[in-house]
């Protein structure tokens, strides 16, 4: 089963919510067959996000590290899975540059989604300096520990993004993504529920051949998953 994950970013309010949700049911109809979408919107627009015939499932695309108290602004993962998230993104890139999430923070970000029952989509992925000087390896191994606590039999989804194509326009090739992926998958033996995705610059036009990479376990899509027949056209792929 193909993973599909739409992340929505800072993106469409309720009333484009539900339209998007409708428009996606009358894409896809009873579903498609062998795969699995999911859709993170906004924490706002979750209800209108949701499906009620369970043809897809919803995220968010951020958790608190702390289970509750004084944090002004933010959700936990209760609240997250209390609304209907099956799933929480953890560690996008964006989070890690934009707002300074290490690995130390997201740790305990992980603990609050086991804790909660939440899967997290944890990503991860080197920049384009660190691609140039050769470090991608060390950067996803360094990026890999922070799910050393994760217990193994838990279900886990690992977005491999590499930061230069997130938003570029520029996807990766497989050949470009293809030794990252299975030396994530080597990081990462012995974990029985394991998913590896790919993420970036991922669009309806490149999603079939990027799927017939065996690497991969499915996608995480943003700016292409902000249609929803393009969505669909992507999952379909
Ligand atoms: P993109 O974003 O598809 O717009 O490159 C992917 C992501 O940030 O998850």
């Amino acid at each position: 089963m193909k993973l599909v994950v739409a992340n929505w970013k800072m993106h469409k309010t309720r009333a484009e919510a539900a339209e998007y949700a409708r428009d996606l049911g009358a894409s896809i109809g009873d579903g498609i067959a062998g795969r699995e979408l999911v859709l993170a919107p906004s924490f706002t627009a979750l209800a209108q996000a949701r499906d009620t015939r369970g043809r897809w499932t919803i995220a968010c695309q951020n958790v608190a590290a702390e289970t509750e108290g004084a944090y002004t602004g933010e959700v936990s993962a209760v609240q997250a899975r209390e609304a209907g998230c099956a799933y929480a993104i953890v560690g996008h890139s964006e989070r890690r540059r934009l707002f300074g999430e290490d690995g130390a923070l997201l740790a305990r970000k992980l603990a609050r989604c086991r804790e909660a029952g939440l899967t997290p989509i944890y990503c991860l992925g080197e920049t384009l300096a660190e691609r140039d000087g050769g470090e991608t390896e060390a950067v996803l191994s360094r990026q890999v520990e922070t799910l050393d606590e994760h217990p193994a039999a838990l279900p886990l989804v690992v977005a491999y993004e590499p930061v230069w194509a997130i938003g570029t326009g520029r996807a990766a090739e497989p050949s470009d993504f293809r030794t990252a992926c299975v030396g994530l998958r080597r990081l990462l033996a012995g974990r029985s529920a394991l998913r590896v995705l790919y993420g970036g610059s991922v669009t309806p036009e490149n999603a079939g051949p990027l799927a017939a990479e065996p690497s991969v376990d499915g996608f995480l899509v943003g700016g292409a998953s902000l249609s929803a027949v393009a969505f669909a056209a992507i999952a379909r792929a």
